[in-house]
């Protein structure tokens, strides 16, 4: 198989591979995605930073050997470095260690070396060193600093600083799943680039916000964060101008949210819908923006990134059985799973459901947003089809809860 290894800086080259028709990740959806693996030349010491999933090893391997062929250099690895156990970042660390080098010197946190071993069960005879905030190696003119990087988003994961070049290896931190065919941020809409990160953080970060807070701080603590000068994740396009990722980590990790409210609805026999369209009207006479999701049809992956920067949620269902609708269940464990409390940001929720007999939907409801770090300001319980009052009522509890935003 040929593969090109891509050039990012001297004497550094990404030979990750590109996952074309991947579909789903960790459960939600994907247009695809690539796993970002780094070799970095120094003047001693061959370095390859991270690795791939299943499946590929002839893509990624190809791309390592063309490196070594563009670089000139012996085909011949010294250091691995693995910043994070999971297995689309280290499937085949010990097969890439057996062809390249079975004496090499290997790097991971600690969690890591352990996370590796009940992984793969096969570590046992490789000597894996650990190495936190503060270690650094010089690999003959140039420095890897490592950080850890707890809940980044693994209690294992860890960044790797090249820093006479700044640039910040990340693995899962800062990075998108998409599958494109060029390698930089600046090859794309830088939109859409953050749109896809958005719906990354969401899903896959959210629950680390105070960790990635306090690295912020660390970060500028030390002066770190200034040397960055290129972000090359493990997913995704490589950040050559960090800017605007690292303000919208920020953003995202601290809860900055939008006047913009999500509603989220299931039903039976459009009564609950009714009372939906309603509540969204009432927002939108708020000049608050709305975003809609029918959990019929569309996705609670998509739901998460939208409340990720909302202030509000109207969360709605039909009792049945004096429970909330089951279809609602799976967006509800994905709340809870992901869990906002951590962001620090207090979003409100309105709930509503339309029962047939005595209720119960709503009652069950709050207590599962509440355990997912939403404050229940206000619920709408309504006896079979709204009639006009009542749909008065939705439309002023909509309003009511877009200006409980604004204030
Ligand atoms: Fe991309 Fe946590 O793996």
């Amino acid at each position: 198989m040929k593969a090109n290894a891509v050039k990012i800086a001297e004497g550094v080259y990404w030979v990750g591979v590109i996952h074309w028709n991947s579909r789903t990740f960790h459960g939600y959806g994907i247009p695809g995605t690539t796993y970002n693996a780094y070799l970095v030349f120094g003047e001693e010491k061959t370095v390859l930073i991270d690795n791939v999933y299943r499946g590929m090893f002839e893509q990624f391997d190809a791309r390592v050997r063309d490196a070594f062929v563009q670089e000139g250099r012996d085909f011949k690895i010294d250091v691995f470095v693995q910043n994070h156990s999971e297995m689309d970042h280290s499937t085949f660390l010990r097969e890439t260690i057996e062809k390249y080098n079975l004496d090499a010197e290997i790097y991971a946190s600690a969690n890591c070396i352990k996370f590796l071993d009940a992984q793969y069960h096969n570590f046992a005879d490789l000597e894996i060193k650990a190495v936190a905030t503060g270690d650094e190696l010089d690999i003959g003119g140039r420095t890897l600093k490592f950080i850890s990087a707890p809940m980044l988003h693994w209690p294992d994961s860890m960044f790797t600083l090249l820093a006479e070049d700044g640039i910040l290896f990340s693995n899962d931190a800062f990075g998108q799943h998409v599958a494109y065919s060029k390698r930089f941020d600046e090859d794309y809409p830088l939109d859409n680039l953050l749109k896809e990160a958005q719906k990354y953080y969401a899903n896959l970060v959210t629950l680390g916000s105070p960790m990635l807070r306090m690295k912020f701080q660390e970060l500028n603590d030390t002066g770190l964060i200034k040397d960055i000068k290129m972000i090359a994740p493990c997913h995704g396009q490589i950040w050559t101008n960090p800017e605007p990722i690292i303000e919208k980590y920020a953003e995202w990790g601290s809860g900055v949210c939008k006047d913009k409210i999500t509603v989220i609805y299931d039903t039976m026999h459009h009564s609950t819908e009714k009372l939906a369209y309603q509540i969204a009207e009432g927002i939108m006479s708020e000049d608050v923006e709305v975003r809609m999701y029918f959990m019929q049809e569309d996705n609670p992956d998509d739901v998460i990134t939208d409340i990720l920067d909302s202030k509000a949620i109207a969360l709605g269902a039909p009792t049945m059985m004096n429970k909330p609708f089951p279809r609602i269940g799976n967006m509800m464990y994905w709340l809870d799973c992901v869990n906002f409390k951590g962001t620090g940001s207090e979003k409100n929720a309105l709930i509503f459901s339309s029962k047939g007999w005595g209720g119960g939907a709503v009652v069950k409801l709050q207590r599962d947003l509440e355990d997912a770090g939403f404050t229940v300001t206000d619920t709408l319980d309504v006896l079979f089809v709204p009639d006009e009052g009542v749909l008065d009522e939705a439309f002023e509890k909509g309003a009511k809860l877009a200006r409980s935003i604004k204030e």
